[in-house]
């Protein structure tokens, strides 16, 4: 029986109200009570709480009574943000029902159209609510209207709510039950779950959170995860009511944990099937894909620090975040450290500051890049995730790189602004739509390169705040590009290659040629710094030899001035890359890094 269950989750832009509407729907439905509501019960993790952001998707189950009828509610949260859109399909698969949450002030941003058409895509039956009409300067009309011009919502069935005071709840909740389908699939079936998310408990091990599609889970059965291809027995199984129930089975329709005493992470893939060991098994469910790191960047531990705490630090937090990656990496100018694939920009932001904030680590962290594939003149198709890995230019058939499709959404009067600025970063205009009076939302194809710099910094500034940003990845274009080189009296310098636009080469290799000249410390000799792409040199700058020893002034005098001076140096030296005989400092580096 499954006609008393609804699994909903809600899609909102950051900052609209949804952990606010979770607690007060949790607190309706009687699932905790007011005194024991924390705000916000949904976001556990510290950094989320700092950040505001819901970065993993929980699950938390309703049961109440009305009109004499017992009902079941489950809240799948999804993340809100465009790196963990994979993530955000697989919490989709798992319900019927999406509530579209807008603020009745700011209207409809990016994020909030991107996943709406992503549950649109889903088949989800979407409710769409209006929050904040509490505010004085609410305007819900507009708003609603907002709705039906960029997503086609009935402005009728608008739920009109306020997550602080609980006005319109009731009514929401009602709306979930007339609206929204019991989920389908037969509890006698041979089982078949969706892994929607997991996470990791010291005592525990693994959590894997799923969906039952068909079939009943029992404690103590035998499972299989299909795409891993691993048998596991279920230890412990129940619902989060937000707190960890245990129960003796969960059947199809419902949502919930599984443990079944897995050590890591990476043994859960999230979209994996859940199904019985043998030939019996049901098929895997479809959309099941591997994380896809878009970007990658290098860390290594600042001067004087343990690259073995790094590489503890960096293993604690791959156990509880499967979609990072890293390997160890030797550059010559930073020393031994790691190279990290991460799913976006904001996906690195996160884990870098968790890295900062658990442990002592001082981290120097090289410029993100993105994967490029390159087709090489044997036909084969190589993924770079690090520029000194693009094969030199006579080896290269194509160079492609990702490109991604953005939605801006922003008032009327910063259109041209945001415009140019595209324009700019090599973007194609797919369209341009008007979605009220004062509000548009433009469509560029950019590549993910130009954007993972600075974009969406940029589009803030420029529209003061107000416009929003949203991708998804389109893929792979072929493009004018090639490797830029940074040679130091001869020696190719790792840290420094760079991937960039060919007609963007001579500039950007001049400035940097010019930028490390003024950082590098004179020598007894002169020192060549080159730009190259190839074997081709595009720009030269010299640092001219040292006339004066450091020690010369002490000739005759003072032994332990001169000692001093010597030791001094030696500290100098410590903190120094040697580049064949020519020697650079970190600080030089990090320079060089942060101007490009
Ligand atoms: P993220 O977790 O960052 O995605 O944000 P969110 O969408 O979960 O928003 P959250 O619930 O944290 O609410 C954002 C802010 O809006 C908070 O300061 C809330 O107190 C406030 N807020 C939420 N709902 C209402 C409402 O109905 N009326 C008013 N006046 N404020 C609200």
């Amino acid at each position: 029986m499954t006609t008393h269950i609804r699994n909903f989750c809600i899609i909102a832009h950051i900052d609209h109200g949804k952990s606010t509407l979770a607690d007060r729907l949790l607190e309706q439905t009687g699932t905790v009570s007011n005194r024991e509501l924390k705000t916000q019960m949904l976001d556990d993790l510290d950094l989320e709480r700092q950040r505001g952001i819901t970065i993993k998707a929980r699950a938390v189950v309703m049961k109440f009574k009305r009109g004499g009828q017992n009902y079941e509610l489950n809240l799948i949260d999804t993340p809100g943000h465009v790196d963990f859109q994979y993530e955000v399909s697989r919490s989709l698969a798992c319900c019927e029902g999406a509530l579209l949450l807008v603020d009745a002030f700011q209207g409809v941003e990016a994020q909030t159209v991107a996943n709406a058409f992503a549950a649109m895509e889903h088949d989800l039956k979407i409710v769409p609510v209006i929050n904040k009409i509490d505010l004085d300067y609410a305007r819900p009309d507009e708003v609603a209207e907002e709705m039906m011009n960029s997503l086609g919502t009935d402005p009728d069935e608008c739920i009109r709510v306020s997550a602080k005071t609980g006005q319109g709840v009731e009514a929401l909740i009602d709306a979930i039950i007339e609206h929204v389908p019991a989920p389908t699939g037969d509890p006698s079936a041979v089982l078949q779950a969706m892994v929607f998310d997991s996470n990791y408990d010291d005592y525990r091990g693994a959590i894997t959170y799923v969906r039952i599609m068909q079939g009943t889970v029992r404690k103590g059965q035998k499972i299989r995860f299909l795409r891993a291809g691993a048998n596991h027995e279920i230890v412990e199984l129940g619902q989060f009511a937000p707190a960890r129930q245990p129960c003796e089975e969960l059947h199809a329709g419902q949502v919930g944990y599984l443990i079944c005493n897995i050590k890591s992470l990476g043994d859960v893939h999230i979209g994996d099937t859940v199904s019985i060991p043998g030939d019996a098994a049901a098929k895997p469910l479809p959309g099941y894909s591997r994380p896809k790191r878009m970007v990658y960047c290098g860390l290594f531990p600042s001067d004087g620090q343990n690259f073995s705490d790094l590489r503890e630090a960096l293993e604690r937090l791959a156990i509880n975040d499967p979609s990072f990656e890293f390997e160890p990496e030797t550059s010559d100018a930073l020393g031994f450290g790691f190279r990290c694939g991460f799913l976006g920009l904001l996906h690195m932001e996160i884990v870098q500051q968790r890295l900062e904030n658990e442990s002592d680590i001082d981290l120097v962290q090289t410029a993100p890049n993105v994967t490029y594939e390159i087709v090489n003149k044997r036909g084969e198709t190589l993924m770079i995730h690090k520029p000194q890995d693009v094969p030199d230019p006579g080896d290269i058939e194509e160079f492609r790189q990702p490109i991604v499709r953005c939605n801006v959404i922003v008032p009327g009067e910063f259109i041209g602004a945001v415009m140019k600025l595209c324009q700019e970063r090599r973007g194609i205009q797919k369209s341009q739509e008007y979605l009220g009076a004062q509000r548009a939302m433009l469509t560029y194809d950019i590549p993910l390169a130009e954007v993972v710099y600075d974009l969406h910094d940029k589009i803030k500034s420029c529209t003061r705040g107000y416009g929003t940003l949203d991708y998804e990845m389109v893929g792979y274009e072929p493009a004018d590009l090639c490797r830029l080189d940074i040679l130091v009296n001869g020696k190719r310098v790792d840290a420094l290659s760079v991937v960039c636009n060919r007609a963007d080469a001579d500039r950007r290799g001049r400035a940097v040629a010019k930028r490390l000249k003024q950082e590098i410390e004179r020598h007894m000799f002169e020192v060549a710094v080159q730009a190259a792409i190839g074997s081709r040199v595009i720009a030269r700058e010299t640092v001219p030899a040292m006339r004066k020893n450091v020690t010369a002034k002490c000739y005759g005098g003072d032994i332990t001035r001169k000692r001093k001076l010597l030791q001094k140096q030696k500290e100098g030296k410590k903190r120094m890359k040697a580049i064949g005989n020519v020697e650079i400092s970190q600080k030089a580096f990090m320079a060089v890094l942060s101007d490009s």
